[in-house]
């Protein structure tokens, strides 16, 4: 079955919307290269990297069905410099909130033009956006915790830096 076309405007603008997401964490990840954050400075490359393959997934899916390819520019993040380690992961969170609505929009309309084989595809990444939402606002969390405290915030930057991928 071919994608319905209002199916395929949308999976193909996300394909976008990831990169615009690994733009964002790229952006995130250089600022904390250049501070005393290096655990943020990675988790924010290895965040990036995923979004890539969030990116690959669907352009696969997207030549796997025959698809129709349209190019596109990727928006600039509204920012490249932080106040704080909080100011990003709240930006990150935020943002995290934003692609699930997009993702949900692409399921519901593959349900409604009966285009299940995409409504599954973007079940995977129903649950995967579960999972970055919580990510992000722990960070968040933690970070609101910390505040101030340099003691903290270098343990919150600490715990970051131990994620493996
Ligand atoms: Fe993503
Ligand atoms: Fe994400």
């Amino acid at each position: 079955m071919e994608i319905p076309k209002d199916v395929l405007k949308l999976l193909n603008e996300q394909f976008y919307n990831e990169l615009h997401a690994a733009h964002i964490y790229f952006g995130m990840s250089a600022f904390f290269k250049r501070s005393p954050y290096v655990g943020f400075a990675k988790w924010m490359e290895l965040q990036a990297k995923e979004e890539i393959e969030h990116a690959m997934k669907i352009y696969n899916f997207l030549c796997e069905r025959d698809a129709p390819f349209a190019t596109s520019e990727i928006a600039k993040p509204k920012k490249d410099v932080y106040d704080s380690p909080l100011d990003a992961f709240k930006t990150a969170y935020e943002h995290e909130k934003l692609v699930t609505s997009q993702i949900t929009r692409i399921f519901e309309l593959a349900n409604e033009r009966k285009d299940y084989a995409t409504a599954d595809l973007m079940n995977w990444f129903i649950n995967e956006q579960v999972e970055e939402e919580h990510n992000t606002l722990q960070f968040v969390k933690a970070l609101e915790f910390a505040g101030g405290d340099k003691n903290l915030l270098i343990g919150v930057d600490q715990w970051a830096g131990k994620r493996a991928e």
